[in-house]
């Protein structure tokens, strides 16, 4: 066997996220091969043709997880809105603000204004943050464009972010995120056209992997989602659905008759609805970030979710409106603290459950043969403190498809 391009790694520890027997593995070797780990086990147990295979690296303290995914984010945006979370601090509702032409539409305005380039300048350091928490992988949505060509600006600026930095970028195409002010009084018209020539165009442009949209009293009608949901099931595109965030519209139960990839956010999620979702094998997307920040009291049905045995991700919903953040590891602590997930529940939401949300489970979430190389080194006592410590940063060293990240 020729081992020239096999690289081998000892770990004292791996918390490999496969959900079953081989959650942890000590004393560890990880053998990988064209950025695809190829052996995973004891050491002791190493087959000997790996033997002659010079050691890469040996952790001898600390912990290895699989690369975090953040499954969830409006990364690309242009402006902010600080003044809004003035305004809700002094009583007034975030739909409220959106009913007044604030919320998404002030940022759309922004964005609009906005060049790619700087696009690209701004989302890059809050991408950069992420990437020092070892995330490996990010979705990005589109939605503050609500036009072709400002769809298609957020989109090119969302994949040029791969071509700069070691990450994976999923793009999803939110265009149906809010009604932009040029077709006030007319969403179905505003369909039409996302259906007709925004969709077609961006995946034309293979600048989408799947299609979003915001089903809700401030965003669209279930009927109008269903719209989405065809064009998209037509041009042979994933879906995903902003569900439940604010009221229940049922959004939950028709994205799982198109067997939606995720739901996400969730809080007003009913007991058909999980049903729904478990059946189509939907990930639940829980925004801690979110729920903090626009300061809801209505939790998400967390053991509901457990009892149908739905999968359940968590992401940073990054956005300027409902969720400024750009901590994955800080998610994972309010995870716990609001949605009284467990640690385990946590790692495993920002790992195999995220890439499940983002249709990417068989190549990445996961230390295990056949995946994709990417792990981070922690510099924790065990698992369960990437969850229990906040505003702390024990990242030590991010592989990327076996090879070391420089950030
Ligand atoms: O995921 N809920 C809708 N969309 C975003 C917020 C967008 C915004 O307020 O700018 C979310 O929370
Ligand atoms: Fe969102």
């Amino acid at each position: 066997m020729n081992t020239e391009n096999i690289s081998l790694f000892y770990a004292a520890n791996i918390y490999t996220a496969q959900g079953n027997n081989e959650q942890i593995i000590t004393d560890a070797a990880i053998v990988v091969a064209k950025g695809i780990i190829i052996w995973l086990g004891e050491k002791s147990t190493l087959p000997k043709v790996y033997d002659s295979v010079e050691v890469t690296q040996s952790f001898n303290n600390g912990w290895i997880t699989p690369g975090l995914i953040d499954c969830h984010t409006h990364l690309v945006y242009g402006g902010n809105r600080a003044d809004e979370f003035r305004k809700r601090l002094e009583g007034q509702s975030y739909e409220s603000i959106a009913r007044e032409g604030g919320g998404i539409i002030s940022t759309v305005k922004a964005t609009r204004c906005s060049s790619e380039q700087e696009l690209i300048d701004s989302a890059s350091k809050r991408l950069e943050g992420l990437l020092a928490e070892g995330v490996t992988t990010i979705e990005i949505k589109s939605g503050y464009g609500l036009d072709l060509e400002n769809e298609i600006k957020m989109l090119r600026a969302a994949r040029e972010l791969e071509n700069r930095y070691s990450v994976d970028i999923k793009t999803t195409c939110l265009a149906a995120h809010a009604l932009p002010p040029e077709y006030e009084n007319r969403a179905d018209d505003y369909i039409h056209t996302v259906c007709e020539s925004i969709l077609p165009a961006v995946h034309g442009l293979n600048l989408a992997d799947a299609v979003d949209a915001f089903c809700e009293n401030i965003g669209f009608t279930t009927a109008q989602v269903e719209m989405i949901f065809n064009k998209a099931q037509q041009l042979g595109l994933p879906v995903k659905l902003h569900a439940e965030q604010l009221s229940n519209q049922d959004g939950s139960t028709l994205a799982a008759s198109y067997n939606a990839l995720s739901v996400d956010h969730l809080e007003y999620l009913d007991e058909n609805g999980v049903k729904a979702i478990s059946e189509s094998g939907t990930v639940a997307v829980l925004l801690p970030g979110a729920f903090y920040f626009l300061r809801e009291t209505k939790l998400p049905p967390i053991n509901l979710l457990r009892k149908y045995k739905v999968p359940i991700a968590i992401a940073t919903d990054s956005n300027p409106g409902s969720s400024p953040c750009n901590s994955l590891l800080l998610m994972l602590n309010m995870a716990c603290t609001q949605f009284s997930m467990t640690p385990d529940e946590a790692l495993m939401a920002v790992t195999h459950h995220a890439a499940k949300a983002l249709g990417i489970a068989d190549k990445q979430g996961q230390i295990k043969i056949g995946q994709q190389a990417d792990f981070v080194h922690w510099d924790i006592e065990q698992p369960e403190d990437l969850a229990y410590y906040f505003g702390n940063n024990p990242c030590l060293q991010v592989f990327k498809k076996g090879e070391v990240v420089a950030f």
